[in-house]
């Protein structure tokens, strides 16, 4: 695939196939995404693939658990800009058709969990540098014939999934991704986020 084809033809899937991904592939994708930058070449991804038994857990916490803990707090007060984006990401999130519980309600029936979580004692730079990995991730996906979508709230039980995933209180989860075949006829599919006007965000000095 042509990598401007790759590029836009990744967005947020909100519902899988019941397929099961080759973990072969899903390392091939996360091998090929550590090649991503990182500050001063640290490498601060340190990635849990979830799936089976592990997975049906995850899920079940957050089927029985609502205590969530934001790990990262969400801002005080939205910027101007951000607040009519925001705005519209919530309009079109209100019409998602989602199950009251289990994974189609919290992983969107994808079969596939990649957390990212990073040493403790590591800060905003390595926070930036997944970001940069989480995407080169979804990227690679994409070439693979798979999609994803990034979710903050997969890591909202941070201690509890930590013991599932045998995580020491070292480790800081930043968050989950989820991997899986899409579903392209299911309506939450049909929804595609837009994005605003560049004359709004780029400025140019001579
Ligand atoms: C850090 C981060 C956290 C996100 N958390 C969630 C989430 O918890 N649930 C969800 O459905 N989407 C989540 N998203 C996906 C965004 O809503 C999505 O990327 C945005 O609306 C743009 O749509 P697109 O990915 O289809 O281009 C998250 C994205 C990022 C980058």
């Amino acid at each position: 695939m042509e990598f401007s084809e790759v590029i836009r033809t990744r967005r947020s899937v909100r519902w899988y196939l019941d397929k099961a991904v080759p973990m072969e592939m899903i390392h091939r994708i996360l091998e090929e995404a550590s090649a991503s930058p990182s500050f001063m070449n640290s490498q601060p991804w340190e990635v849990s693939v979830v799936t089976g038994e592990s997975l049906a857990k995850i899920i079940h916490l957050y089927d029985t658990d609502k205590e969530y803990v934001v790990p990262i707090p969400w801002p005080q007060e939205w910027p101007e800009r951000q607040t009519m984006l925001v705005a519209k990401n919530r309009e079109a999130s209100g019409k998602r058709v989602l199950p009251e519980s289990g994974r189609g309600r919290w992983n969107y029936n994808a079969p596939v969990i990649v957390y990212l979580h990073i040493h403790k004692n590591l800060n905003e730079w390595s926070i930036f540098d997944l970001g940069a990995f989480a995407q080169s991730t979804m990227l690679a996906a994409v070439n693979h014939g798979l999609s994803s979508v990034p979710q903050a709230r997969l890591v909202m039980h941070d201690t509890k999934i930590r013991e599932i995933l045998g995580l020491g209180q070292d480790r800081k989860l930043i968050l989950g991704i989820t991997l899986g075949y899409a579903d392209w006829d299911h309506p939450n599919n049909q929804i595609k986020s837009q994005r605003d006007n560049p004359e709004n965000w780029i400025a140019t000095h001579n």
